[in-house]
């Protein structure tokens, strides 16, 4: 039998990016990034990412920032190649499947996979500058 339901209200949110960076921090291609290249706080990233994510998904429109930029700079530290995006995308959408079904869970896969292929772009446009 099929329970899982689809990602409704923020507390759905909290348990996707929870299990996500579960798995992403103990990663063999992207962990160290996170724990190493840029020793993350994690007390403020986690509820950054409930923001992002919820603004994305639910309309909650409490994330304000600029991931791009963040991401061009932290590739400047460390290689962040369609390696590295491929893991990122392949955590997270493993970890979507697992927890939640529906249009909501879909949306997360098509708007990560989007978001990553935009910021790949924007790090090579940055590298041939
Ligand atoms: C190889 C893939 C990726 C790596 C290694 C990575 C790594 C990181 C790291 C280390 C930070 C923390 C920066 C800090 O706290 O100073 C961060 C922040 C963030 N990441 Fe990523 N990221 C990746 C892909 C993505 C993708 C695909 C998305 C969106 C779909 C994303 C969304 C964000 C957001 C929203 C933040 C917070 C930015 C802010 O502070 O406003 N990341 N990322």
């Amino acid at each position: 039998m099929n329970n899982k339901q689809d990602i409704l209200v923020r507390g759905d949110v909290v348990r996707l990016i929870d299990a996500f960076y579960n798995e992403v921090r103990k990663d063999p291609v992207i962990g160290h990034i996170f724990n190493e290249v840029v020793s993350v706080d994690w007390d403020a990233h986690m509820p950054t990412m409930y923001s992002f994510w919820s603004t994305l998904l639910l309309n909650e429109q409490t994330y304000s920032g600029n991931p791009m930029l963040k991401h061009v700079a932290l590739s400047k530290k460390t290689p962040m190649t369609n390696v590295e995006f491929t893991q990122w995308l392949k955590l997270f959408n493993t970890t979507v499947d697992e927890l939640f079904e529906g249009a909501t869970a879909t949306m997360a896969k098509q708007r990560a996979a989007t978001i990553a292929e935009l910021m790949m772009v924007k790090i090579q446009d940055a590298v041939a500058v």
